[in-house]
């Protein structure tokens, strides 16, 4: 892969690494290795490889293809993250990325496994992949601390024990940081570890994942408070015990919210490096206004 990529072209080259390279289980369970495939295949906007493929590609075509496997673990390490969302005690949802949720279609026993499969998964994805040992590590080190206890998992485990307990604007903050916003700007620091971009632009890259991933998070709550689940692809109206930003700033105020901080990630966009500006401007651009 040589030539400049268009985000279609992306995205398609994601979607073919994915279809062949599915978790494997050849064994005569038998329906295990299918429900490890399942929300894989079922889709999802793939938000997340998309923003590490789109840093990978600013700087370097050629490693384009060597980071696919990456970007595969970070969507499994997703994809596991609403599986267990999904679960009876958790959100207990029936609908995902269009199609019933695993413990549904299956039974929980097997939605808890495929969900841990596809951690464990993830991780193997970077491990094989052909980049350098000491990039692996930081990619490693990356997605375990960001998608791990001191992010996502805390985040989900303080978004369900204080259902119905009513969080200050700042534990909120907290909350949705660790919960959604670190494995989003996970996403952009992993695709800057590998394009190998010095400290400065890690970091700086990281920052604006975390305001990208709030304003995702509002644009979330704003879709479980407006969609049906036939245009959002999963069971909406399901945030009532939550301390989610409609609940607590109402309709209006989650989506001048959302608004403000989107301007805001648009200014940092333009100030970021010319290569990177192109190589993300089409994906943040499809994203930052859909609150709209
Ligand atoms: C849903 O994530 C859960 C959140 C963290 C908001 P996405 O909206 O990225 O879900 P998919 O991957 O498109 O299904
Ligand atoms: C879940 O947030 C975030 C995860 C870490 C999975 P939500 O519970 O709001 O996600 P949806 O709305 O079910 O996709
Ligand atoms: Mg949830
Ligand atoms: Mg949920
Ligand atoms: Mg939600």
């Amino acid at each position: 892969m040589d030539k400049n990529l268009s985000m279609q072209e992306l995205l398609a080259s994601f979607e073919n690494y994915l279809i062949n390279n599915l978790p494997q289980s050849k064994t005569f369970h038998p329906y295990f290795e299918e429900a490890l495939g399942n929300m894989l295949k079922a889709g999802g906007k793939r938000f997340r490889p998309m923003l590490l493929l789109s840093v990978v590609k600013s700087n370097n075509n050629l490693l384009v293809s060597n980071s696919l496997p990456i970007a595969y673990g970070l969507e499994m390490l997703h994809t596991y993250s609403l599986i267990h969302d999904d679960l009876p005690s958790m959100d207990n949802a029936d609908l995902r990325r269009g199609f019933e949720t695993l413990h549904k279609k299956y039974d929980e026993v097997t939605a808890i496994l495929v969900g841990d499969a596809l951690n464990t998964e993830a991780f193997k994805q970077i491990v094989d992949s052909s980049l350098h040992n000491d990039i692996k590590i930081e990619l490693v080190k990356c997605l375990s601390s960001n998608g791990g206890i001191d992010g996502m998992i805390i985040g989900q485990a303080i978004d369900c024990f204080f259902e119905n307990k009513r969080l200050e604007l700042n534990q909120l903050e907290y909350l949705h940081i660790h919960k959604t916003a670190k494995l989003i700007a996970a996403s952009l620091k992993m695709g800057a570890i590998i394009s190998e971009y010095d400290l400065n632009v890690q970091e700086k890259l990281y920052n604006f994942g975390i305001d990208i991933g709030l304003l995702f998070q509002i644009q979330d709550d704003i879709i479980d408070e407006t969609q049906t689940e036939e245009e959002a692809g999963k069971t909406t109206q399901n945030d009532q015990n939550k301390n989610s930003f409609v609940n607590l700033l109402g309709l209006e105020g989650a989506i001048n919210s959302a608004e403000e901080l989107a301007n805001k990630c648009e200014n940092t966009l333009n100030e970021l490096d010319s290569n990177l500006q192109n190589s993300l401007k089409e994906l943040l651009l499809k994203y930052l206004y859909r609150h709209k």
